[in-house]
């Protein structure tokens, strides 16, 4: 496959389970080395160099995140400082201040002493959010950041990631939420790209049909410029 993701642009992954999205965002961020081909990003493989470069440059909101180590909320998010930084070296007001902004950004200020594993679901998925912004990455790799969201949290995510403006890939399930968010949309099966395009260019009735096996009918969203699907089995 062949994928671009612009500046300022937000691309979304879609497809069924199984069908690779974790596996390519994996070798965006070098846990996984590619086959045959190369990821750039800011025009340099992702492969070269030490690996601490990768992490200074992407910042990666990962599926299914260990939970269980005893650190605060502020204590993770200061974390994604830590490719910028040398062993041990302490925190600056630099750091103070962007780990502040980060938990501002993301509604976390007041549990910014609570420990992690004392988080519910949502709110931990926020504190995981706020750790990959805090470095200043030029590329943003999220795979399923709205799992356990509730509804206006799902929206408030993806609007700040729109805001933001930083180049993001995004790993998704929610057809209408990627519609929505999403300025291009890359669906994929069975390992493969089968489209790219703009979300009302990727999700017809007949690709999804294909891909997921159930039926859709894609209508106007009432209120935003891009397509509304409803599925039934
Ligand atoms: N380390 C691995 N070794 C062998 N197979 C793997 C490995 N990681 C993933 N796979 C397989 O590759 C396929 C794609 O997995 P991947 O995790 O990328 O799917 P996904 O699209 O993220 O799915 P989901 O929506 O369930 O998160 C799956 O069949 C999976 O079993
Ligand atoms: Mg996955």
């Amino acid at each position: 496959m062949s994928l671009e993701v612009g500046a300022g642009e937000t691309v979304g992954l879609l497809g069924p389970n199984g069908s690779g999205k974790s596996s390519l965002l994996h070798t965006v961020y070098r846990v996984n080395r590619p086959a045959s081909g190369r990821v750039l990003v800011d025009g340099t493989d992702v492969q070269e160099g030490p690996a601490r470069r990768v992490a200074r440059r992407v910042g990666v909101v990962m599926q299914d995140v260990p939970t269980d180590f005893p650190l605060t909320v502020r204590e993770i998010v200061a974390m994604g400082r830590s490719p910028h930084k040398r062993a041990l070296q302490a925190d600056d007001p630099v750091d103070h201040a962007l780990v502040g902004a980060a938990l501002e950004l993301l509604d976390l200020t007041r549990l910014a002493g609570r420990r992690l594993a004392t988080l519910s679901g949502g709110e931990r998925q926020r504190a995981l959010v706020a750790r990959a912004l805090v470095g200043r990455p030029s590329l943003l790799v999220m795979d399923e950041p709205t799992n356990h969201l509730d509804v206006r949290h799902q929206l408030a995510l993806l609007e700040l990631v729109g805001e933001l403006g930083l180049p993001t890939l995004v790993a998704l399930h929610d057809l209408n939420l990627a519609a929505r968010y999403c300025d291009r949309i890359c669906l994929l099966d069975g390992g493969r790209a089968v489209a790219t395009g703009t979300p009302a260019e990727v999700l017809t009735p007949e690709r999804i049909g294909a891909v997921y096996g159930v039926t859709a009918t894609v209508l106007e969203h009432p209120s935003a410029d891009c397509p509304l699907v409803v599925l039934s089995p």
